[in-house]
């Protein structure tokens, strides 16, 4: 949410800033800006409402020069998308400018204390009210930035993740965070580069200093990066290697971010999956559960943490966790956890599900669970981010970067390393059975295969697309392990092509939204050959009744099924624990080639930003 770039160094700031947040476009692009240094140390601030390329067009004929500057591209909180609300903000004496990410709670109390001190301000956000009150921190107490910065941000509450240029010091990038990510990326060549995830760094270096929260961080033309809490207390930067590839940043000849994904995850699951499951000698390995497996052996009870499609994995997680370790599990959304007074006990474990690792609830549903004494593992994508930080143990998921706002390949990156743990809790805790373990070992190993084959569908997922693209509802119903995928399923097709969509267990669908079905209403049902599917066919068979257009998602082979829908798409056969990895791909298609057809933007959808770090 909100893009951050920045970059002091020898070299031209503005074609690293604008490549910068044409990469950071995933996180809001509502509106983009940037501010350079210029000849004689002139501010100069120009942001434009709408993408990246908006802002390119509008400078192209003066490039903004300078050595030293700060890029952002917004994802609106405060004030609607426009030129006025862009970032940055510049104070009012205009010698500061400010970029940030994240949301100023105290923003109305700081705002009429500016105006009584004679300050105006000309947009609608709480990051202008931000510049200002650090412009009027440096006069009043004739304090240099790092310092005003400091002294200011013990005034404020919020999240913030800030960078901030003076005016009269050219030498010099001040930057801070708290509750919102910052990373600093530090060149060979006494070059800095800042950035809100590591997107626009690994292009230029592969070192990193992960900022901590109440870090003001100031780094200097002479290659110095000195960091200081809120607090006043020296911190020494720790810097870390990433190994981010940049091709993976790239969409490789794909169309959109979205298609490559999907058409990555026989590799994400296989990376995901690597190290853990062993087919030869038929094991798991989990160190993150055995180096803490007295908080799992006396578990009484797992809380899923987690929001959108995290949360979706989690609840195909509450399936195998009951099912393979006989562990009780409750899924929460994170935004409810931590608002409702929960119970935690110390014979919970947490596990807290995040591809990004810095949403702003899944972030504070941890901290409050780890308050009450809780065991918290998590299951992240984004090395070094937050909540992989703040976890006691965890597992990272090797999906590798996501940049389509709509998650793909998270979901089953996700999906399969919780199976992976499961089987291995279940395993170490006596209560699966050898021949169940070797065959869901035998059937994870061979899941990459056997996603390829679902890729295949795709031409005729198209063509079914082009008769559901005009819809404008549609009810996305399965049962057991089918049941969370349905609900992702139609999450993917609301927030790509903005058809409105139901997910439902499928025998719920007669208590209520049997209402719904007429001719015009497709019903998706996923419909593959397990412990429940007569039970699904007799609910197709109430669709059909009422005339919904049903398209069912069956196992390879199945007949009775395909005598009763208008339309099947075909997953291979696999265990019902498993068969969620492969429904979810006919899912991603099907809401892909849809929004396609409507002319939808696939990789940014509207109102919507990858890694949600507001509450
Ligand atoms: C849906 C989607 C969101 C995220 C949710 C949680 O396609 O991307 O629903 O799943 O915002 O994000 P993470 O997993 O980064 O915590």
């Amino acid at each position: 949410m909100c893009g951050i770039v920045g970059y002091l160094g020898p070299k031209q700031a503005y074609p690293i800033l604008i490549d910068g947040l044409t990469r950071l476009e995933y996180r809001g692009y509502d509106s983009a800006g940037i501010a350079t240094l210029e000849e004689g140390g002139k501010l100069r601030v120009e942001k434009k409402e709408g993408k990246v390329a908006n802002l390119e067009a509008h400078v192209a004929e003066d490039i903004p020069k300078g050595t030293v500057g700060i890029g952002h591209t917004r994802w609106a909180t405060h004030g609607p998308p426009s030129d006025r609300n862009a970032h940055p903000h510049a104070g009012s004496k205009g010698r500061i400018a400010v970029i940030h990410n994240g949301i100023i709670e105290n923003y109305e109390s700081l705002k009429d204390l500016l105006s009584d001190r004679g300050h105006t301000l000309v947009s609608d956000t709480d990051t202008e009210v931000l510049a200002h009150f650090i412009e009027e921190v440096m006069t009043s107490t004739g304090l240099d930035l790092p310092e005003a910065l400091r002294i200011a941000l013990k005034e404020v509450v919020g999240a913030y993740a800030i960078v901030v240029l003076d005016q009269s010091q050219p030498d010099r990038l001040v930057a801070a965070r708290k509750a919102s990510p910052l990373v600093i990326g530090v060149g060979g060549k006494n070059d800095f580069f800042v950035g809100s995830d590591a997107t626009p760094i690994v292009a230029h270096t592969k070192n990193v200093v992960y900022l901590e929260d109440e870090e003001v961080a100031t780094m200097t033309r002479d290659g110095k990066l000195s960091i200081r809490t809120i607090g006043d207390a020296d911190v020494t930067p720790e810097i870390q290697a990433i190994e981010l590839e940049i091709a993976s940043l790239e969409k490789g000849g794909y169309e959109h971010f979205m298609l490559k994904e999907i058409y990555e995850q026989p590799r994400s699951i296989r990376d995901s999956i690597r190290g853990r499951v062993n087919l030869q000698r038929g094991t798991t390995t989990m160190s993150g559960i055995d180096e803490n497996w007295g908080e799992w052996e006396k578990a009484q009870r797992i809380l899923i943490l987690g929001c959108g499609t995290s949360w979706h994995a989690g609840l195909v997680a509450e399936y195998l966790f009951e099912s393979l370790a006989r562990i009780p599990v409750e899924v929460e959304y994170a935004s409810e956890f931590r608002y409702r007074n929960p119970i935690i006990r110390d014979t919970d474990v947490v596990l807290a599900i995040s591809q990004s690792g810095e949403t702003a609830d899944t972030l504070a549903a941890i901290r409050s669970a780890k308050d009450a004494g809780a065991h918290i593992f998590g299951v992240c994508n984004v090395v070094g981010s937050s909540i992989a930080r703040e976890t006691d143990a965890g597992a990272y998921t090797h999906a590798g970067p996501e940049i389509g706002v709509a998650s793909t390949k998270a979901f089953t990156a996700q999906v399969a390393v919780l199976t992976a743990m499961a089987l291995h809790v279940g395993r170490r805790l006596g209560r699966v059975d050898d021949g169940v373990f070797m065959r869901l070992v035998s059937g994870l190993d061979n899941i990459p295969g056997l996603v390829e084959q679902c890729l295949e569908s795709a031409p005729a997922i198209g063509e079914i697309a082009k008769l559901f693209a005009g819809a404008e509802n549609a009810l996305y119903l399965g049962r057991g392990y089918q049941f969370p995928v349905a609900l992702e399923g139609a999450l993917k097709l609301k927030e790509i092509s903005y058809i409105h969509a139901e997910g439902y267990p499928a025998a719920e669908m007669k208590h209520g939204p049997i209402a719904l079905i007429d001719e015009d209403m497709p019903v998706i049902f996923i419909a593959t050959q397990d412990d429940v599917y007569e039970k699904v066919v007799s609910n197709i068979q109430e669709v059909k009744a009422r005339g919904g257009q049903i398209l069912a998602i069956v196992t390879e082979g199945d007949t009775q099924v395909k005598s009763l829908a208008d339309h099947t798409v075909e997953v291979p056969r696999a265990h019902e624990a498993l068969a969620p990895l492969l429904t979810a791909i006919p899912m991603q298609l099907l809401s892909y080639h849809i929004a396609l057809l409507r002319g939808c933007n696939v990789d940014q959808p509207r109102n919507l930003a990858k890694s949600v770090t507001v509450e």
